[in-house]
């Protein structure tokens, strides 16, 4: 097609896609594309801004690497990710529900026993985590595998500090008789999600903040069921309703509290949904 213009070149583009041989790949670029032709049209777009967009996604590409993942903080703050959690999660009443996965995660962490200390060194007051993972029928699952991670005191994972040899505030333990589960670790803090580039240079531009409440991270797997990603989050946070990336559920929110010795504790029992249940 020549001499496109503002009507036709959508469809022209649409069009272009239609032989695409996959048709979920066809189905997704179509939207896409009706999507972002119709952003532009109706945010008047002009090329300079257009090109700033570009700069700033070619800054989010940069600064990206095994470490870094900027795409994951972007689609973070902008809700992408919360939205496609919460659209590809409904699971039946009774389960725990699952929230973002988030940048920090780290295949094959260490494995530890049930009552070993997962911070393994890391910064923070000292605290036990215990709980249970069961099927939405109640039965206790024993085997589960049950990878945690979280930040120091500080608001650091591990896999920030280039200086760090080995993990801290992360593991793999399975869940043992009952379907229960216990490590020591470090209490949670509120921390601030890295704001050093494009994304925090947009958080600044748009007067959004960077703050996550104080949470742990769960991933929850167990044959027979849906595997569950989710965090806890510690009742009495100042930032619970207005997280940097929108992955607070009420469900989720539990009281850390502090025991006779000072230390601090917090329990929770997980529901999986089981497999295939759709
Ligand atoms: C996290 O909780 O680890 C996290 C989630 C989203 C963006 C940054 C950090
Ligand atoms: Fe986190």
């Amino acid at each position: 097609m020549r001499n496109v213009n503002q009507s036709n070149i959508t469809e022209a583009v649409l069009e272009r896609l239609s032989s695409t041989p996959n048709p979920r790949l066809k189905q997704i670029m179509t939207s896409l594309v009706q999507h972002l032709h119709a952003f532009a049209r109706d945010a008047h777009l002009t090329e300079d801004e257009w090109m700033s967009g570009i700069e700033f996604l070619t800054r989010v590409g940069h600064i990206t690497d095994d470490k870094r993942q900027e795409f994951i903080l972007l689609s973070d703050v902008l809700g992408l990710s919360m939205l496609t959690v919460v659209m590809n999660n409904d699971k039946p009443a009774g389960c725990t529900e699952a929230t973002v996965f988030g940048p920090f995660y780290v295949e094959e962490s260490p494995q530890f026993e049930n009552g070993d200390d997962v911070g393994n060194g890391a910064a923070g007051k000292p605290c036990n985590v215990t709980g249970s993972i069961r099927g939405l029928d109640g039965k206790a699952i024993v085997g589960a595998t049950i990878e945690v991670w979280q930040s120091d005191s500080e608001g650091y994972y591990d896999v920030q500090m280039p200086e760090l040899e080995g993990a801290q505030g992360r593991g793999t333990l399975f869940s043992g008789p009952g379907g229960k589960f216990e490590f020591r670790s470090v209490l949670a803090e509120a921390y601030p999600i890295p704001h050093d580039g494009p994304v925090g240079d947009l958080l600044k531009a748009t007067a959004m903040h960077p703050w996550r409440p104080a949470h742990l991270h769960f991933r929850i797997q167990a044959e027979g069921y849906e595997t569950l990603v989710t965090h806890i989050f510690r009742l009495g946070d100042k930032w619970l309703d207005s997280d940097a990336v929108f992955a607070v559920r009420e469900t989720l929110i539990v009281p850390w509290v502090q025991t006779a010795s000072g230390d601090y504790a917090v329990n929770y029992d997980f529901v999986l949904n089981p497999a295939n249940s759709k």
